[in-house]
């Protein structure tokens, strides 16, 4: 219904240069060839450039602009296919400002439209009515997702990953170096939410072997990790000095672990820190 006469007066002028040309023949309008439109895109121009006429959901600004879609249906008679509607916006929006947009530009925001009118299903259609109900609420606070809780520990809320750098042998703590980043005796604490990722990137810096494995709280005779595939590779043999490896696993139980080193004699001599699984929080390490 609404403006249907618009557009039959664009048609009719098309039609009548064509006419006005000399081809008498009953011929039907071309419209220009657009690329294909991005409808996220086309959700941002028309919040810049068309939102301040058919307002901030599309749902028309009364005496200046017309809707651009109804609830519950197709609401464009006046368009018998996306591109004559992208050939309309192409030639006459925004109103104040007509020939303004790319074909990119128009065909960006016809498909969003097009899609907005229920011309692409009914699902499509609220889907483009909640971008612009997001847009025009205020933008939500961007959420923390890297924390970095020691020199050694990186954290990323979001994916819920961890990333452990972990150095056997740091430095001279614990008989001469069988230490992880300086810790032993359990004097440092990795803490671990049960569901992330964590990747431990082990590197051996003392002039012995070496290893790092998730095992239990207590004991010394451990010969492998406790939860699969958090070790370093063959923890009994170790890594070679200056070695490094790789490996990553997501604890599912909380509780009391260690890593430790499992060079037969080392985790006697304490060489292990804590870890601690917990049911929920941030990774941490202290
Ligand atoms: C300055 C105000 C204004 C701006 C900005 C504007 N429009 Fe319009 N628009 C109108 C008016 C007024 C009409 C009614 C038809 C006419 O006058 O050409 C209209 C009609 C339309 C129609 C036809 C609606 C129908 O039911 O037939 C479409 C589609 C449209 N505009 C899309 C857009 C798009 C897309 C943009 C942004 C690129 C835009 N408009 C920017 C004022 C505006």
């Amino acid at each position: 219904m609404r403006f249907r006469t618009r557009w039959g007066v664009v048609l009719g002028l098309a039609g009548f240069g064509l006419f006005a040309a000399g081809c008498g023949a009953q011929t039907t309008y071309t419209p220009p060839t657009f690329p294909p439109g991005n409808a996220v895109a086309g959700e941002q121009l028309y919040t810049t450039t068309c939102a301040a006429c058919h307002g901030p959901t599309a749902e028309g600004t009364s005496s200046v602009a017309p809707p651009l879609w109804q609830q519950g249906g197709v609401s464009s008679p006046n368009y018998s296919s996306m591109t004559t509607l992208t050939a309309f916006i192409y030639q006459n929006m925004p109103k104040s400002a007509p020939g303004s947009l790319s074909k990119q530009q128009a065909a960006d925001v016809a498909t969003f439209v097009w899609g907005l009118d229920g011309k692409l299903g009914s699902s499509t259609a609220s889907q483009m009515l909640g971008m612009l109900t997001k847009t025009s609420a205020p933008p939500p606070a961007t959420p923390t997702t890297t924390v970095t809780s020691s020199k050694f520990l990186s954290v990323n809320t979001s994916a819920k990953t961890a990333t452990l750098s972990l150095i056997a042998g740091y430095n001279t703590s614990n008989d001469g170096g069988f230490n992880f980043d300086g810790g032993y005796d359990g004097n440092m604490t990795v803490t671990i939410p049960v569901g992330y990722n964590v990747t431990v990137n082990f590197k051996n810096s003392a002039q012995i072997p070496h290893s790092a494995a998730v095992i239990g709280p207590t004991g010394n005779n451990a010969t492998g990790p406790i939860i699969s595939g958090a070790t370093t590779p063959n923890p009994v043999l170790g890594t070679a000095p200056g070695g490094t490896a790789t490996f990553s696993f997501t604890p599912t139980k909380a509780g009391s672990y260690r890593i430790a080193c499992l060079f037969p004699g080392h985790l006697v001599l304490g060489m292990y820190i804590n870890l601690k699984v917990v049911s929920s929080g941030t990774p941490s390490m202290s």
